[in-house]
């Protein structure tokens, strides 16, 4: 009994403290908001984890890095060495390393995934614009944040890929020169440019990040989540003023959601502990030897993400034009908002047009990152052709064919069976 009298004191004090919080900061407010009172479509789908997936790998990745920076040392002289301090006497430092590197590639996978969700439900589609176009500087940010990354261990790698990369500025007419100069700091990637990627990787870009990652999900809220029908559950409303196909974000899809993390973390062990290389795809196997100016690796490769561009940038043998159509690429994401012209955003009612060009485009994506890994031959460079022209041809065409696909009626209500 007496203790059941403590807890009971216990939780009237945190009531008390929480009633103190709230009147001065509006934190029960924005939970409402944005959790208990936030109503999603109760149809989600597999599809709909990587959202908050990649969430996860974002505070995986800071929690992981702050570690790592404990006893990491940004210097050309120290650093790779202090990496390998970290990898064997740093207590469990190989683990916070291996999770690092490996929630790299995670943090890219489930990108990629929750922009093809994208694709494939429309939720790019008005109103949702914005949030599609904060989540294309996201994946800017991220792109930055990988990169500046990669130079920090010092390995061969690490040396040589920054130099193939910052080197493709000096395409640029004119500037070039002078811009890629800039960027290093220096004649060279040297110690001076080591300085530089270290702070903006540890806390220019995650700040940027994280700011985007605001806005995106602010943005999101703003509208409302969509679904895999691609219908409005705001245009269905009970006389509660609730959407009749939403539920509360909370608890139902934050259960859901733990479902996710726990599958997620089982594959992400997995990595970690089996494979941390993965097969020299998520930690390059020249990156094992110190940077070596004097000595270039007999094949530089980007990491798995970059190369579907690089292989687009060797698919064109005039350099600035590589460089233009490698930021075309990007480009093209932007602006697809605009260029779908379909009457219906979800593919479950798209024709097979759209089907077949999706697919067309998916395949080529994948085929460009693995063209990317392999030297650039002559067969392979033709073959990055074929698949950069089918790639640019999605969207190109996508004003055309998504007008004239036959589309299927869309239901005024979201489709949901019970499994
Ligand atoms: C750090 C990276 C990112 C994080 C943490 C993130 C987070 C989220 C979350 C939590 C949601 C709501 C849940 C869901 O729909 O899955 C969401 C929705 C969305 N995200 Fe992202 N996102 C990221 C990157 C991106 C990128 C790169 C894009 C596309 C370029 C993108 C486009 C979208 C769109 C269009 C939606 C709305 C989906 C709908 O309502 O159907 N996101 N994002």
């Amino acid at each position: 009994m007496a203790q059941v009298g403590v807890i009971d004191r216990l939780s009237q004090s945190l009531k008390s403290i929480g009633y103190w919080v709230d009147v001065r900061f509006p934190i029960g407010k924005m939970w409402r908001e944005h959790m208990a009172e936030y109503y999603a479509p109760k149809n989600f789908n597999f599809w709909y984890y990587f959202g908050s997936l990649a969430l996860v790998v974002l505070v995986l990745q800071i929690v992981t890095g702050i570690f790592l920076t404990m006893n990491y040392k940004p210097s050309a002289a120290d650093a790779f060495a202090s990496v390998e301090y970290i990898m064997r006497d740093v207590p469990w430092g190989w683990l916070i390393r291996y999770m690092h590197a490996v929630g790299a590639s995670f943090f890219f996978i489930t990108v990629y995934l929750h922009m093809f969700r994208g694709l494939m439900y429309g939720s790019y589609r008005r109103p949702r614009e914005l949030v599609w176009i904060l989540g294309m500087f996201i994946y800017l940010a991220l792109m930055a944040e990988a990169f500046m990354g990669y130079l920090l261990p010092w390995g061969q790698m690490s040396y040589w890929g920054a130099q193939v990369i910052v080197s493709l500025f000096g395409a640029i007419p004119v500037i070039g020169d002078g811009l890629s100069e800039w960027i290093r700091g220096d004649y060279y990637i040297s110690d001076i440019t080591l300085n530089r990627f270290f702070s903006f990787h540890v806390i220019a870009v995650p700040l940027i990040l994280l700011a985007l990652v605001v806005m995106h999900i602010l943005a999101l809220h703003e509208v409302g989540s969509l679904n895999p029908d691609g219908v409005e559950i705001k245009k269905k409303k009970g006389p509660d003023g609730i959407p009749l196909d939403g539920i509360p974000f909370h608890p139902y899809y934050t259960v859901k959601d733990i479902v996710g993390v726990a599958v997620f973390a089982m594959a992400f062990c997995a990595i970690v502990f089996f494979a941390p290389e993965f097969f020299g795809m998520f930690l390059e196997h020249a990156n094992f030897e110190p940077a070596d100016p004097l000595k270039t690796p007999d094949h530089i490769a980007p990491v798995w993400y970059f190369t579907p561009f690089y292989a687009i940038l060797r698919a064109i043998p005039n350099k600035l034009g590589g460089v233009v159509l490698m930021g075309m690429a990007i480009v093209m994401l932007f602006l697809l908002p605009w260029l779908d012209r379909s009457p219906v955003r979800s593919i479950r009612y798209k024709g097979l047009i759209f089907k077949i060009a999706l697919t067309i485009f998916a395949i080529s994506f994948v085929m460009l990152g693995y063209l990317g890994l392999q030297p650039a031959t002559p067969t392979f460079v033709m073959f990055a052709r074929v698949c950069t022209f089918l790639y640019f041809g999605f969207f190109i065409f996508m004003p055309f064919y998504s007008r004239w696909d036959k589309t299927k009626p869309v239901p005024d209500r979201v489709t949901f069976h019970h499994e």
